[in-house]
């Protein structure tokens, strides 16, 4: 029998299982092999199609409605290592209908109340449209997912550069060719110890290249580990002190 260690009232739990369920849909519809959706094969697919005459902005469009949420395990797992960690200041790049953003909210509410600490989820989205939704699914959640959550608007590697807290944990979920620049924006802000999760980095690992690069090289002093949820979801540990 599975358990999930999220503590929430019941219409949240409920929302967000059936988010989960609409985002896992919609993914089958779309991904090749009727499974999940890696933003690299998708624009490859577009294109080497000839119609394609834009296929970053083909791509664009083709998510605009669509969740991708993370899987609800990763999604509960984040949930249980802010926990595990205290941690309260998170950025989360990718933030669509903020399916995982109710998580982190729930958790930094619960880790705020255990330490005392001040602390908020910075979420990025550079769709209007999608913004406009995940910010009525908060709604729907409740002041106690809302209230923790600064949502900004516009291209992450713009919104993050300033205005950000020490940061304790950082969930790539984007587009596999801006993770690096992202983790770039965020990293002179990042606490030692503070934790980078990447999702699908098995399946995704060519998209993904010149991010695990640099997570793997010494000089820039993470810790990695391959987590062997579905597609993997790694784990890397800043350490700048061991450098
Ligand atoms: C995989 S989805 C995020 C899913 C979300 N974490 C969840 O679990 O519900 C990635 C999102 O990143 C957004 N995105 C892509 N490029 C971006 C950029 N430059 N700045 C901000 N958001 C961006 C996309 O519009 C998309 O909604």
């Amino acid at each position: 029998m599975s358990s999930s260690p999220v503590i929430a009232a019941p219409h949240i739990l409920k929302l967000l299982s059936q988010l989960h369920q609409i985002s896992l849909e919609q993914e089958a519809t779309i991904s090749k092999t009727g499974k999940k959706v890696f933003s690299s094969d998708v624009l490859r697919d577009l294109e080497d199609k000839k119609s394609a005459k834009e296929p970053k902005d083909d791509f664009d469009r083709l998510m605009l409605d669509k969740f991708i949420a993370l899987d609800e395990d990763k999604c509960q797992f984040t949930y249980q290592l802010i926990n595990a960690k205290g941690a309260t200041n998170v950025v989360e790049a990718g933030t669509s209908f903020g399916v995982s953003t109710i998580y982190l909210a729930l958790a930094i509410a619960r880790t705020k109340a255990a330490t005392g600490k001040s602390g908020v989820v910075i979420a990025t989205e550079k769709e209007k449209e999608k913004a406009v939704i995940a910010r009525k699914y908060w709604a729907q959640c409740g002041p106690e997912v809302e209230q923790e959550i600064d949502l900004r608007e516009g291209d992450l590697l713009e919104t993050l550069k300033t205005d950000l807290p020490e940061v304790d944990l950082l969930l790539l979920d984007i587009w596999s060719a801006l993770s690096l620049p992202t983790l770039k924006t965020v990293l002179p802000r990042m606490r030692p110890g503070a934790v980078v999760l990447t999702d699908n980095t098995i399946s995704g690992a060519k998209g993904y290249a010149d991010l695990l690069a640099f997570l793997q090289a010494p000089e820039n002093a993470f810790q990695n580990m391959t987590l062997p949820f579905t597609n993997g979801f790694e784990m890397s540990v800043y350490r700048p002190e061991q450098k």
